[in-house]
C-alpha cells in the first residue's frame, strides 16, 4: 500500500481521498481552507455527494486532514493535484493553484510522483516538468491521471471506472501510478502526458456535443411533429452511437462541461486552430436554456409580468447541491427580468441558489412552490418531483401548465389529470 498526498479537498480531491483509502492507501489530504479542514477532521464533509461521508468515516484512521503543506508534501510518495482550474475571463483554464502547489514543493531530495487529476490544458504537464527540471528537482517525476467523475455517482464512477488513464513519459512512472488502482476492475490506458490531458477534454467536449446535438434534434422535432425521446431511443440502439447522453432538455450545466468545452475551444484557438464545432455546441446550449421562456409565453401570453412561475429543481442535475452553470440560473434570471414572480424549490441546492439570486422566492417544499403557480417548470429531474401527487398539484396551482425541461414526467398521465403538458422536443398534450 502506498502513501498518498492529496492537494485540494474539493470535489475531486475528497472523492480521491475516500476511494484511494478504500483501495487500502494511506492519505494525507491538504487544503488551504482551515475551516474546511477543521470540518473534515470532525467527520463533516463540505459537499453533498452520496456515500462520501460514510466512506471517509470508514477509513478515517488512514486519512489525515491538514493545512500544513510542507508536512503534507513530505508524507506522500504520490502527490495528487486535485485543485480546481476555474475558467478565466478569456475562457482559458486558471492554473494558478497548480503553480502554487509546485511552488510549495519542499526542496528536499525525497522522491515523489506528482499526479495531476485536475483538468489542465494540453501542454501543462510539459510545462510543469520543465519547471521541475529548471529547479533541479530530478527526484520528482510526473504523471497525468484525469478523472471522469460525475457528481452524484462519483464514488461508483471511481471504483468502477470505464477506464483509468495514466499519462507519463516514463513507463515505470506510469506503471507505479496504475498500480495504485489495483483492486478496481477497470482497464488502464497508459499514454504520453499530452494525450492523457487531451483525453479528458475530448471526452467532455464530445459528451457536451452529443447533448447539444440531441437538443437541436429536439428543436427540429418540435417543428416537425416527431418525438425526440423516441428518436433518441432509435438512435441509441445503434451501437456506434450508444444510448447515453442523448437526453434532450434545457441544456447542460455543472462545473465541468461548460468550463472544459470553453477551455478546449480556447486551447485550440491559442494554438491557431478555430474549433468551429465547439462554438456551435456552446451557442446551442446557451439558447437551449432560454427556450422555456418561449414555451411559457405560448401558454401564458407575451406578458409574463406578475405571473407566478414555479421552478422545480435548481441544481444543475439531480443528487447534487451544485448550481454552477445550472440552467436554473439563466431561466430564473430571464423570468425575473420579464417581471415574473419566480418561486424555486430544490431538495438540497436552495441555500446555494438563495445566495446567488435573492430575488427568487424560495419554498420549503415542492408543494409550497406550486401553490397558486401559473405554470411550473421541471428544471432538475429529482425523483421526488417525479413522484409528486400530481392530482393534488393540479388543485394547488392557479393554472395547470407544466413545462418539463427534462422530459422526465409522464406527459400523457398529466394530460389525463387535466394538465397542459409540454416537454422538450416532444408533442405537447392536454
Ligand atoms: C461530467 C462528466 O460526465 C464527467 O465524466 C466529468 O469528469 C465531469 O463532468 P457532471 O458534470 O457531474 O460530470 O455531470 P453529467 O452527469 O455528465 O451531466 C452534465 C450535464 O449534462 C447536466 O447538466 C445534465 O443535466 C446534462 N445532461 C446529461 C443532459 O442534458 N443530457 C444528457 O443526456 C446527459
Amino acid at each position: 500500500m502506498s502513501r498518498l498526498t492529496v492537494v485540494g479537498a474539493g470535489y475531486v480531491g475528497l472523492v480521491t481521498v475516500a476511494c484511494m483509502a478504500e483501495l487500502g492507501h494511506h492519505i494525507v489530504a491538504m487544503d488551504v481552507d482551515a475551516d474546511k479542514v477543521e470540518l473534515l477532521r470532525k467527520g463533516g464533509v463540505p459537499i453533498h455527494e452520496p456515500g462520501l461521508t460514510d466512506l471517509i468515516a470508514k477509513h478515517r484512521e488512514r486519512i489525515e486532514f491538514t493545512t500544513d503543506h510542507a508536512h503534507a508534501y513530505r508524507s506522500g510518495e504520490f502527490i495528487f493535484l486535485c485543485v480546481d482550474t476555474p475558467p478565466t475571463a478569456s475562457g482559458d483554464a486558471d492554473l494558478s493553484r497548480i503553480w502554487q502547489a509546485i511552488d510549495n514543493l519542499p526542496p528536499d531530495e525525497v522522491e515523489h510522483v506528482i499526479v495531476t487529476k485536475s483538468t489542465v490544458p494540453v501542454g501543462t504537464g510539459a510545462l510543469v516538468k520543465a519547471e521541475l527540471d529548471q529547479r533541479g528537482y530530478r527526484h520528482i517525476t510526473y504523471a497525468s491521471n484525469p478523472e471522469f467523475l460525475r457528481e452524484g455517482t462519483a464514488i461508483a464512477d471511481f471504483m468502477h471506472a470505464d477506464r483509468v488513464v495514466v499519462g507519463a513519459d516514463d513507463p515505470a512512472v506510469a506503471a507505479s501510478v496504475a498500480a495504485l488502482y489495483q483492486g478496481i476492475d477497470s482497464p488502464v490506458l497508459t499514454t504520453d502526458v499530452a494525450s492523457a490531458e487531451m483525453i479528458k477534454y475530448a471526452s467532455n467536449a464530445f459528451l457536451a456535443t452529443k447533448i447539444s446535438f440531441i437538443n437541436e434534434i429536439a428543436n427540429v422535432c418540435e417543428a416537425t411533429g416527431a418525438d425526440v425521446t423516441v428518436v433518441a431511443k432509435g438512435m441509441g440502439m445503434d451501437r456506434r452511437i450508444g444510448p447515453h447522453f442523448l437526453q434532450a432538455g434545457i441544456g447542460y450545466g455543472g462545473s465541468c462541461f461548460p468550463k472544459d468545452v470553453s477551455a478546449l475551444k480556447q486551447l485550440a484557438g491559442n494554438s491557431g486552430y478555430h474549433f468551429q464545432l465547439l462554438n456551435a455546441v456552446i451557442e446551442v446550449n446557451e439558447l437551449q436554456k432560454r427556450r422555456v421562456i418561449g414555451k411559457l409565453k405560448r401558454h401564458l401570453g407575451e406578458e409574463l409580468r406578475g405571473k407566478r412561475i414555479s421552478l422545480l429543481g435548481l441544481a444543475f442535475k439531480p443528487n447534487t447541491d451544485d448550481i454552477r452553470q445550472a440552467s436554473s440560473i439563466i431561466l430564473a434570471s430571464r423570468l425575473l427580468a420579464e417581471g415574473a414572480h419566480v418561486v424555486g424549490f430544490d431538495p438540497v441546492a436552495t441555500p446555494n441558489m438563495r445566495a446567488l439570486l435573492p430575488a427568487v422566492t424560495y419554498a420549503a417544499s415542492a408543494m409550497e412552490a406550486l401553490e397558486e403557480a401559473d405554470a411550473c417548470v421541471l428544471v432538475t429531474e429529482w425523483s421526488e418531483f417525479l413522484e409528486l401527487d400530481w392530482a393534488s398539484v393540479k388543485k394547488t396551482m392557479a393554472q395547470p401548465i407544466v413545462i418539463d425541461g427534462r422530459n422526465a414526467l409522464d406527459g400523457p398521465a398529466l394530460a389525463q389529470l387535466g394538465f397542459i403538458y409540454e416537454g422538450i422536443g416532444t408533442r405537447s398534450v392536454g
